[in-house]
């Protein structure tokens, strides 16, 4: 086939896909984008050939292409980049482009639909937080009530009532501490933080989570210390979602630490940044379940850890919450020594 009809033909192909497609230089000039990516990013007919990449105005993709194009990675994917643009939600992947020799001559960037996947995942969302909205109540009053029976209120039981009662209401406890997560979960998920922003002095939540949370500590034996700066900036932010993250950084640190042990949490300014430790003398993370520890559901399986109940859902609330209010969150640990977690939030 001669050259000229193989182009006309290979651009026909690239253009019927049903993914759109858009090929940058090394200097991230754009030399080739196919129909379906000019519907996707609104650009007018071949337009922005020859343009800098810039040229799409949009923040997002022109940052991975551009971190692509300097990174210079083998295979850099970004698996789940959404870019909002109206209802329009693509899942973006990035590659470099190399010629024979190995050497990076460009990117192709291939940008996937993924607007009826993300409706149906809001749905799904709504419908979780729904039936967790009906579970609640029913099984906070159960709870309630079972603890009334223990107290012996209601007239004194036998060890055996007693036992089995004590059983009951640990069940219940564990199925009202999931529904309250999983709440927490669909609250960051259906964009419920967005709706409340506010200005937050995070010294003063801090200290009233801490004292919520004291009794956990004092249960356990272990000491728990708290130092907060003077005068520390505010942050604009949810504050439900931080005190939620809050409650479980210092109480996963209280709960996986053995009798005896200690707690330490300090807030402090760190360059423009709302800087939050929380340390802990306790079991600690090996290095292997680092990447996995903020994953929903995820729980460390292992002979210290199977005898502490939970759900698994905590580090990932908090990632949310520190992803949600432009953060970052690093986690230290050694076996057997303690576990650190370092937050920080950006001031207003
Ligand atoms: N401070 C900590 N010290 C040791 N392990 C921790 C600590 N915080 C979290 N982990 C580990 O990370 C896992 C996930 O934490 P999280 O999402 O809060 O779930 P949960 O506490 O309900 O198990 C825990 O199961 C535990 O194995
Ligand atoms: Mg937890």
């Amino acid at each position: 086939m001669p050259y000229r009809a193989m182009k006309e033909s290979l651009n026909a192909v690239i253009d019927s896909l049903s993914d759109g497609i858009l090929v940058t230089d090394k200097t991230g000039k754009i030399i080739l984008y196919n129909r379906k990516a000019e519907v996707l990013l609104g650009i007018k007919g071949k337009t922005a050939l020859d343009q800098p990449v810039q040229h799409i105005g949009n923040e997002v993709l022109v940052e991975l292409i551009t971190k692509t194009l300097a990174l210079d990675l083998p295979y850099h994917t970004e698996e789940v980049c959404l870019i909002d643009s109206g209802d329009t939600r693509l899942r973006v992947h990035v590659n470099p482009v190399r010629n024979e020799n190995a050497l990076l001559i460009g990117s192709v960037t291939l940008l996937h639909d993924v607007s009826r996947l993300s409706a149906i995942d809001k749905i799904k969302t709504s419908f979780l937080s729904m039936v967790s909205h009906q579970l609640k109540s029913p099984l906070s009053s159960t709870l309630l009530q079972t603890s009334i029976l223990l107290d012996g209120i209601v007239g004194e039981l036998n060890e055996k009532q007693r036992d089995l009662l004590q059983k009951v209401r640990n069940r219940i406890k564990g199925m009202v501490d999931l529904i309250h997560d999983i709440l927490d979960v669909c609250f960051v998920e259906e964009g419920g933080y967005l709706k409340q922003i506010e200005h937050l002095d995070v010294a003063e939540i801090l200290k009233r989570t801490v004292e919520l949370i004291q009794p956990q500590a004092q249960d356990k034996n272990i000491a728990l210390h708290v130092k907060i700066e003077d005068n520390l900036p505010v942050i604009s932010g949810n504050r439900s979602s931080v005190e939620a993250m809050f409650i479980n950084l210092i109480s996963n640190a209280i709960k996986y630490t053995p009798p005896g042990g200690k707690v330490n949490v300090e807030m402090g300014e760190n360059a423009q940044n709302i800087q939050l430790e929380v340390s802990d003398t306790g079991i600690g993370v090996e290095d292997v379940d680092f990447p996995r520890i903020f994953d929903k559901f995820y729980r460390v399986r292992s002979d210290l850890t199977k005898n502490i109940s939970g759900t698994g859902l905590g580090l990932s609330i908090v990632k949310s919450v520190v992803d949600t209010h432009y953060g970052t969150i690093n986690v230290e640990s050694k076996v057997g020594e303690g576990t650190t977690f370092t937050v920080l939030l950006p001031a207003k």
